[in-house]
């Protein structure tokens, strides 16, 4: 890995760090009144992703407000579809749609034979934007979904939280199933080159449903084309952090090439870190819940995370899944004030 300037990088690399790193999952979003009306402006969270001037300008937002540590990308990981020319649109309060969703052979012999990552050519303006914006004070983070997670939305057409269909095809149709998972893998495959090429600084694979499947099946699903992402694609030089809303199987990310585990708010960050042999940075896991309550309680919580890695380096502090729009923006401000003051004590 290169050396970096960047407290982010740093301490996924487990270089000697002063404090330690922050920055927060959905920290564009709906809990920002400035989000809001740039949303409105390009009317609508899809006009939003495609547009890559004002999807640089909210990327931007969180960080004029609050003392990050990174930029992330502002898209969304169900953007890869385009590849796949099926059409993804987000309703309020319903989140993703597919309206016609991939359940049989012929669904997806519908789709082309070739893949064409320039449909994503978008992303790739709006990461040069951010870089020019940034002027490298701060990393940027790009991102996928893992074939299994962008799986359950292409089959289930949503975001319905039973899986039913999926679950199905694992056992009525694994082949189809498989050969879904290798279709976005391949697009990904191309994806990750684009953002890597345009200056990303780290990829983040959001594995968020990996936790539904049982250990072989999460290997078999899941991890295997992930590895498949990762020896197929130029990231060298690139940190990759892995994140899934799971609470076991830990072990299976040991030999997958990642640099950092993103962990959700019901595991211990000390206990996964030991457990992957202290190779492996973790990030995370503070409950945004948390952010709901007073400040007192959210400098509690602050420490109680803090101190369970007590590590020099190593730990990326996050919330354990994205921040949800009802929280005040001041209590973000709280919250990294404090992990500032408190981890470089
Ligand atoms: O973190 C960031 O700030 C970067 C941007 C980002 C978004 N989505 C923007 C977004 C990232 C990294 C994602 C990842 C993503 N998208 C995941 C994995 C992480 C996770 O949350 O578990 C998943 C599963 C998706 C798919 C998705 N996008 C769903 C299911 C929904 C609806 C539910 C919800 O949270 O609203 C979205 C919408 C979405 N993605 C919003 C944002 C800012 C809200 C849309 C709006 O403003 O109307």
């Amino acid at each position: 890995m290169n050396p970096s300037k960047h407290l982010l990088i740093k301490t996924i690399n487990h270089e000697k760090v002063d404090r330690t790193p922050i920055w927060i999952m959905r920290q564009a979003g709906r809990y920002l009144p400035e989000y809001i009306r740039t949303k409105n402006k390009a009317g609508g969270f899809m006009g939003l992703i495609r547009n890559p001037e004002l999807a640089c300008e909210v990327t931007m937002q969180p960080l004029a407000r609050y003392s990050l540590d990174s930029a992330i990308l502002f898209s969304d990981i169900l953007v890869v579809a385009d590849m796949f020319e099926m059409n993804l649109r987000f309703e309020d309060k319903v989140g993703p749609i597919f309206d016609n969703p991939l359940r049989t052979e012929s669904d997806l012999s519908a789709l082309p034979n070739e893949l064409d990552v320039s449909k994503l050519s978008y992303v790739n303006e709006t990461i040069k934007n951010i870089k020019t914006e940034l002027k490298d004070s701060l990393p940027l983070i790009g991102f996928i979904g893992s074939p299994w997670t962008v799986a359950t939305y292409l089959v289930e057409g949503n975001s319905t939280k039973k899986f039913t269909h999926i679950k199905n095809m694992m056992t009525s149709n694994q082949n189809l199933l498989e050969k879904i998972l290798e279709m976005i893998t391949k697009g990904s495959i191309d994806y990750v080159n684009e953002q890597i090429k345009h200056g990303v600084d780290a990829l983040m694979i959001f594995d968020t449903w990996g936790g539904l499947l049982s250990k072989d099946q999460y290997y078999n699903f899941s991890i295997k084309y992930i590895e498949n992402i990762i020896s197929s694609t130029n990231t060298s030089h690139v940190p990759i952090i892995y994140y899934s809303r799971s609470k076991s199987n830990f072990d299976m990310l040991k030999n997958m090439g990642i640099d950092c585990v993103g962990i959700s708010s019901e595991n211990n960050l000390g206990d996964i870190y030991q457990s992957l042999d202290k190779k492996i940075a973790v990030q995370g896991n503070f409950n945004p819940d948390i952010l709901r309550e007073d400040k007192s309680l959210i400098k509690k919580e602050v420490v109680r995370t803090l101190e369970s890695f007590p590590y020099e380096s190593g730990h990326v502090f996050n919330l354990g899944s994205g921040i949800t729009p009802d929280i005040d923006p001041d209590k973000v401000s709280y919250l990294v004030e404090q992990v500032h003051e408190i981890s470089s004590k």
